[in-house]
């Protein structure tokens, strides 16, 4: 695509969606909702990407909330840090638990450890995503944002529910992207692992596309696991994420963007209501169902949510064999 292209791409797609995802929607749609306490006591919540931006946020209203949560991230010193915070609040309930979601081994092990303490889990907030400038080849032979934005949260879901570790009535709450707005579902943009044929941001609106396809696959596969899928996205937050992969962007939209709480408000919305919702695909924002395409042209594709499905259970069992 031609860079004059682009920057008409890009105004059309910011100019479309500035004021709705900016501080500005979030505070002008929150005049309108009733006053919402929660309360998660009794629960037990596994938070991915936890420590830090939106997932922190969601750890720490969790436990305000009365929850026990389990946080889990990448780095020690940062989950180091976090339970550190907790304590210092006097909040009781957070465990720390170290994986790295680019790593299907981790993962895996990760559920071994959960599911053979018998913990059941009520909510998953598949958070964990990354958007990355240059490609990154995982140990597993996965490029890397591929690996933690998508394949990660579908064998850590399909492995919970495998053993039982989601309770009946649980919810899992995916966080996509406004990004994959640009996008048309397709599985051939998911894994891309040749340097020249890399693009980051493009990665990352097909691995967002994808959570809501699978999404509206996961509702209907495991209807009569009775735990509710949802697919939500924050708008644009001022997060260590966003400084770190859109820094230019952030300088231009900095004085309006979301704080963390505001990004995390409808996971958390969710979380604590279990709004009933249709099959067919669908994103939740600012507390509302959304249309999960914006523009005619990422409605074109000939792949289902049971292809892309298909897709993640075979490269997972790839992963499988690569690890040994
Ligand atoms: N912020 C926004 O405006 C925005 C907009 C749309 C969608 N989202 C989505 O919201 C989610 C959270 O975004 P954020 O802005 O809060 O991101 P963030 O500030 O980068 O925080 C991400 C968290 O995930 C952890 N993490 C990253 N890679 C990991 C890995 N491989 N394994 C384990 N932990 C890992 C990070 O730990 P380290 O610090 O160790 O890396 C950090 O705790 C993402 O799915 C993102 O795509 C955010």
């Amino acid at each position: 695509m031609s860079q004059a292209r682009q920057i008409v791409g890009a105004l059309v797609f910011y100019g479309r969606f500035a004021a709705s995802f900016s501080q500005v929607g979030y505070l002008v749609r929150r005049l309108f909702w009733p006053t919402f306490r929660p309360n998660f006591h009794g629960q037990h919540w596994l938070v991915t990407g936890a420590s830090g931006g939106l997932g922190r946020q969601m750890v720490w209203a969790a436990l305000k909330g009365g929850a026990t949560v389990t946080a889990a991230a990448r780095s020690d010193i940062k989950l180091g840090e976090l339970a550190t915070a907790a304590a210092a609040e006097g909040l009781s309930g957070l465990e720390i638990e170290r994986c790295d979601f680019t790593s299907m081994n981790e993962t895996r092990q990760l559920i071994e450890r959960l599911s053979s303490r018998g913990r059941r889990i009520d909510v998953l907030m598949n958070n964990v995503g990354v958007m990355n400038d240059t490609l990154s080849m995982t140990a597993e032979n996965l490029e890397a944002s591929f690996a933690s934005n998508l394949l990660a949260h579908y064998v850590l879901t399909e492995g919970l529910i495998e053993r039982g570790a989601l309770r009946r009535d649980s919810a899992v709450i995916n966080i996509t992207s406004g990004g994959a707005y640009s996008v048309p579902l397709s599985t051939a943009l998911l894994n891309i692992t040749s340097p020249t044929q890399f693009n980051g941001v493009v990665a990352y609106a097909a691995h967002k596309r994808a959570q809501i396809a699978l999404t509206s696959f996961w509702r209907e596969r495991h209807r009569e696991t009775g735990v509710e899928f949802y697919v939500m996205h924050p708008g644009w937050a001022d997060t260590a994420g966003v400084q770190r992969s859109l820094p230019r962007f952030r300088k231009l939209f900095k004085p309006v963007l979301r704080d963390a709480r505001s990004g995390a408000d409808t996971a958390l919305w969710l979380a604590a209501h279990r709004p009933s919702q249709p099959s067919h695909e669908l994103v939740w924002f600012d507390r509302k169902i959304r249309a999960a395409h914006a523009f005619a042209y990422t409605r074109a594709t000939k792949e289902t949510p049971a292809d892309l499905a298909n897709y993640l259970a075979s490269i997972s069992r790839s992963s499988v064999r690569d690890d040994k």
